[in-house]
């Protein structure tokens, strides 16, 4: 597990639901924008309390104060609903991934829990390290008998352009055929020779920034972060729920003297026209 960046700061509440769905495929109906109260079940009710109290900081408002018929806590978090901790010796310890809760921060919320998990001595990593996208941020933490919760946020740097990397000489023309596509390092796009031209694809996914791959036998680009895929102009596949939030963004080129293919990587080009080799393409 390696020791995770933190988002950048914002107070925006991610416009994207857990694992990221689109905002627009979201159904709210089946979203929960409150709820009154969450009860857990516990092994030691003198030893959970002090976790949700003092780890996670949540009120603790006394004990037996409700119907509840077992031994039980009451805490209250900030935003006044209740977690109600029920002691029941008996309970088998919860095996890991199975049902956690997931809470959505906005990511200066997030940069406060992680901040304050630190200084209790937690380590915050991440176990998914190298398998989000950009901006993309989440810690895991369990109650001492195993309850998981996620805390979650988007930072901005999600939604934001990646930088180039100026202009990629991607040798000459000739030398591609028509259906190759290939992939640049440098400046992360993929390079597309259709039959009308030329088209750089940068490979940062649209949805967040996720990097896009290229499926030669399903010819499309893949992202693997949530899913979203693009035919090879870089067009959102068409198909519900596709997470693409738009086509794949395109890079201006221009041909030197020579034919050789330029691309400049610090431009987003909007015109998406394959770029053709002088009057026609060779
Ligand atoms: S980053 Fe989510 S599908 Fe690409």
């Amino acid at each position: 597990m390696h020791p995770q960046a933190l988002p950048n700061e914002s107070d925006e509440r991610p416009g994207l639901a857990g694992h990221a769905s689109r905002t627009e495929a979201f159904d709210t109906r089946a979203r929960v924008q409150r709820f009154s109260h969450l009860l857990v079940g516990v092994t030691n009710l003198d030893r959970s309390e002090a976790w949700y109290r003092d780890v996670v900081g949540l009120d603790l408002l006394g004990r037996d104060l409700t119907a509840e018929p077992r031994a039980h806590s009451v805490l209250r978090m900030n935003t006044g609903q209740l977690v109600i901790l029920a002691e029941n010796p008996s309970f088998d310890p919860i095996p890991r991934c199975q049902i956690h809760h997931a809470f959505m921060l906005t990511p200066n919320q997030y940069r406060r829990a992680a901040e304050r998990l630190r200084q209790l001595g937690h380590e915050i990593g991440d176990t998914h390290d190298g398998h989000r996208a950009v901006g993309e941020y989440s810690i895991d933490v369990a109650d001492p008998d195993g309850h998981r919760y996620q805390l979650q946020t988007y930072g901005p740097e999600a939604f934001q352009v990646m930088p180039g990397e100026g202009v990629v000489d991607c040798g000459p023309a000739e030398r591609y055929a028509v259906g190759d596509v290939r992939a640049f390092k440098t400046g992360n796009f993929f390079l597309v020779r259709h039959k009308d031209g030329f088209l750089a694809i940068s490979k940062w996914c649209t949805h967040m920034n996720g990097m896009t791959v290229y499926q030669p036998h399903y010819w499309q680009f893949w992202c693997p972060f949530h899913d979203a895929t693009y035919d090879r102009r870089g067009m959102p596949q068409p198909y519900p729920g596709n997470r693409a939030g738009g086509p794949l963004r395109v890079h201006p080129i221009v041909f030197s003297d020579d034919g050789r293919v330029l691309v400049n990587t610090d431009e987003i080009a909007e015109d998406r026209t394959p770029m053709a080799l002088a009057a026609g393409v060779r």
